[in-house]
C-alpha cells in the first residue's frame, strides 16, 4: 500500500493563482482489489486548460484532474500487465487505483523519448496537426500566423505549416524563445509581442496578409489577425490564454469577418479523430527525420505542479511543461 502525494485546491484563484492556493497531501493508496490496477504516475501534463477548472469546475480539497503517463505496478485487471503504460486524466498525483476505465495503454514508438507522447506526437501534436490542416484547411504556400508559437500546439502547428510550404509568422513573449523560432525552426517572420507592439508588427510581417490563423491567445491577438485575414480566410480557434486568468478582452473588430467572408471556428483534438492515424504515420516520420523540433521545461517531483502550473501561465515555459513524478 504506497503513500501517494497529491495536490489539491485550496482556494479559487482571482487572477494569476499563487502557490498558497495549493496544498500538497499525502494519502494512502490501497492495493488493487479485483478487476483494478494501481498506478505509479510517471509524468504529468501541464495545460493552460486547468486554469479555467481552477475557478469553475476543479473541486476543491481533493486531488486535482489533468492528463499523466502512468506505469501500472499491480494488476489484479485481465486487460494490463505490470509493467504497462497507461495514459490517464489522474495526474496530480503519485499513485491511484483505477477499476481501468479511462485507462489506455500506450505502446512507445521506437527510437524516440518516451515523453514525446505527452507532446508532439500525443494530443498536443494532434490538436496542433487537426487545427492546422483540417479546421484552418491550410493549403501548400499559403501565409499563415500561430500565436504563442514557442509553447507545445504552437510550436508543432508553426512547423507543420512549415512543412507545408507555408509563409509562417510566430508570435512569442520573450527574446529567447523568439531566435528558437527565426534560428532553429525557420519561421519566416517572429513577433515578440511583450516588445512590439503586435496589431504594427503583424501589419509588417504579413504583406501578403493572412490566410490562416492558428489563434491561442485571443484578445489584441485576435484584433491583428483579423486586420490581416485575406478573402475566404479560416481562423482556427485552439485556445484564447490570454483571458485565462483575467476575463476576455474585448475583440472589437470582428465585423471585418464579414466582407472577406472568414471562417471562424473554434475545435477540440475529437472533431477530428479519423486524422489519428495520418497524423501518426505523419508525426512519428517528422520527428524521425528531424523535421518537427520540440523543446520540453520538465520540473522535478509533485511538489513543483503548482508551480508548473503557474509558470506556464507566466510563459516560463519552453515547449512543452512537464512535471517528473517518477523515473
Ligand atoms: N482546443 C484544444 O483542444 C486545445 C488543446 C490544447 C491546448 N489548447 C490551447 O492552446 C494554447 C496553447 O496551449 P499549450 O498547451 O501549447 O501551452 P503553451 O503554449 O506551451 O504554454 C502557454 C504559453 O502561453 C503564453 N501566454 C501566457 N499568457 C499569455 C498572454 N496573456 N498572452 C499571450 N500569450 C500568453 C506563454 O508563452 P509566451 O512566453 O510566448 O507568451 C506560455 O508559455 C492555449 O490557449 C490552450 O488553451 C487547446
Amino acid at each position: 500500500m504506497p503513500i501517494s502525494r497529491e495536490v489539491h485546491l485550496i482556494t479559487r484563484p482571482h487572477g494569476m493563482p499563487q502557490a498558497s492556493e495549493f496544498e500538497i497531501v499525502e494519502t494512502n493508496v490501497p492495493d488493487a482489489a479485483d478487476g483494478q490496477v494501481l498506478v505509479q504516475n510517471l509524468y504529468m501534463s501541464v495545460d493552460p486548460a486547468m486554469r479555467p477548472r481552477l475557478t469553475s469546475g476543479q473541486a476543491l480539497n481533493e486531488a486535482m484532474m489533468g492528463g499523466a503517463l502512468g506505469r501500472v505496478v499491480q494488476s489484479k485487471s485481465p486487460d494490463f500487465a505490470v509493467g504497462d503504460l497507461v495514459n490517464n486524466r489522474l495526474g496530480f498525483r503519485e499513485y491511484f487505483v483505477s477499476d481501468a476505465k479511462g485507462l489506455s495503454k500506450l505502446t512507445p514508438a521506437e527510437g524516440l523519448p518516451l515523453t514525446v507522447h505527452m507532446h508532439a506526437l500525443g494530443m498536443t501534436g494532434f490538436t496542433a496537426y487537426g487545427g492546422l490542416l483540417f479546421i484552418g484547411a491550410m493549403k501548400e504556400g499559403e501565409q499563415v500566423f500561430v500565436s504563442t508559437a514557442a509553447g507545445a500546439v504552437g510550436s508543432i502547428a508553426a512547423q507543420i505549416a512549415k512543412i507545408r510550404g507555408g509563409y509562417v509568422v510566430g508570435s512569442t513573449g520573450s527574446d529567447d524563445k523568439a531566435a528558437w523560432l527565426r534560428d532553429e525552426i525557420g519561421l519566416d517572420a517572429v513577433i515578440n509581442y511583450k516588445t512590439q507592439p503586435i496589431r504594427q508588427a503583424l501589419e509588417e510581417a504579413t504583406p501578403k496578409g493572412l490566410d490562416v490563423y492558428f489563434e491561442n491567445v485571443g484578445g489584441e491577438h485576435l484584433e491583428a489577425a483579423l486586420r490581416r485575414m485575406n478573402t475566404l480566410g479560416r481562423i482556427a480557434v485552439c485556445g484564447m490564454i490570454s483571458g485565462y486568468n483575467e476575463g476576455q478582452a474585448p475583440v472589437r473588430n470582428l465585423s471585418n469577418i464579414i466582407y472577406s467572408r472568414v471562417m471562424l471556428r473554434g475545435f477540440v483534438g475529437t472533431d477530428f479523430m479519423h486524422l489519428q492515424p495520418d497524423f501518426q504515420r505523419d508525426m512519428a516520420a517528422w520527428l524521425r527525420e528531424g523535421k518537427i523540433k520540440y523543446q520540453e521545461t520538465v520540473m522535478d517531483g509533485i511538489t513543483s505542479a503548482p508551480k508548473a502550473l503557474i509558470g506556464l501561465l507566466e510563459g516560463a515555459n519552453s515547449g512543452k511543461m512537464l512535471v517528473k513524478l517518477a523515473d
